[in-house]
């Protein structure tokens, strides 16, 4: 693409985002220097939440952790728990850990210093030096891919190429409203399936469009391999209160959950086998099985078989502890059963 084709797609692309970019509360501010903390935490939440769903967690994050000193300050339990339900909990564990660092240190002045932080990556990183520091570094992910894919028909687009292209048109002069133009275009216009060309500001440079087979760029990967994992959950107590053990390490560390043990269900006898350990454990009797709840995540699916059982530990208050989707969802399979016992 030539210097002054360039220049013309920036144009277009900008003004385009002048005019119909989306109104998110995270984008309020002076352009190229927005206020890093309120930017900090949207940027971490859309790492793997999507932007109507991440609306109001973003609301309760701030209401509930106005400054990077009050998120410094707070019990992990307390930002854990206004994570609640937004799965991908090392996300609120890193800013938790992040906001202590910059408590101290300050807020990061370039991308360098963005990058350091605990759950900050190269996308994040990029996307807030140019944000919030008006630097020249252009994010790159799957839309941004998909966007320059289409835009050169390029079938097999390395993670090199597209940062080499997604730099090369990067407008320096604009970098954060460049970033968020390119973004908004990937989620809006130039999508997965049905891509609008006809109201697309790249349509005039677009040799996807021009091959009347946009979706074809880029070449569909091979689905990843969707894991199956099983365990047994014991229900001691009631929905309210309830013997809940803190997890460790992982996806849910530090959340708050309902004892489990997994099992392999390729083993005859595993499940019963895994009720009798965990019961063994606690110790606990084991009771009769309330149901099976299932959570599907971006490669894994896990299912429970959710069980009364009675003895073990004290149960403790379930409202105030953090607790992640699936066992909300254990604990309101119990709910249903005693609602259909007892009416
Ligand atoms: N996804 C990641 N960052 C975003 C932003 N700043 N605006 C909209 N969607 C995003």
């Amino acid at each position: 693409m030539s210097a002054d084709q360039t220049a013309d797609l920036r144009t277009a692309l900008l003004a385009w985002f002048d005019r119909q970019g989306r109104d998110l509360p995270w984008r309020q501010g002076p352009e190229g220097r927005r206020d890093p903390y309120r930017a900090w935490v949207a940027e971490v939440l859309l790492q793997q939440t999507q932007v109507a769903r991440g609306l109001g967690y973003y609301h309760n994050f701030l209401t509930a952790f106005p400054s990077v000193q009050d998120l410094a300050a707070a019990p992990l339990d307390d930002v854990l728990k206004a994570w609640e339900g937004c799965g991908y909990y090392a996300r609120a564990r890193n800013l938790h850990r992040a906001a202590q660092v910059i408590a101290q240190q300050g807020f990061p002045e370039a991308y360098g210093g963005w990058l350091a932080l605990p759950g900050v990556g190269p996308y994040t990183a990029a996307a807030l030096s140019s944000l919030t520091l008006n630097e020249a570094c252009a994010v790159n992910d799957g839309n941004v891919r998909r966007v320059l894919a289409r835009l050169h028909a390029e079938p097999q687009p390395t993670p090199r190429w597209v940062q080499a292209q997604a730099d090369a048109l990067l407008d320096p002069a604009r970098p954060g409203a460049w970033n968020e133009a390119v973004m908004d275009l990937g989620a809006t216009i130039c999508t997965p399936k049905s891509p609008q060309c006809g109201a697309c500001p790249l349509s005039p440079w677009c040799a996807g469009r021009a091959s009347a087979q946009p979706t074809a760029y880029p070449a569909p990967k091979a689905r990843p391999v969707v894991q199956e994992v099983r365990a047994v959950a014991v229900l001691i107590g009631t929905p309210q209160q309830a013997v809940l053990e803190q997890r460790a390490g992982g996806l849910l560390g530090g959340l708050w959950g309902l004892p489990t043990q997994p099992y392999d269900p390729a083993r005859p006898g595993a499940q019963a086998q895994a009720l009798r350990d965990l019961c063994a454990r606690l110790p606990a009797t084991p009771g009769p099985l309330l149901g099976e709840v299932t959570h599907a995540m971006t490669h894994r699916r896990v299912i429970w078989q959710v069980y009364a059982a009675t003895g073990g530990p004290h149960p403790t208050d379930v409202r105030g502890a953090p607790l992640s989707r699936l066992d909300h969802k254990a604990l309101s399979l119990a709910q249903a059963r005693a609602d259909s016992l007892f009416t």
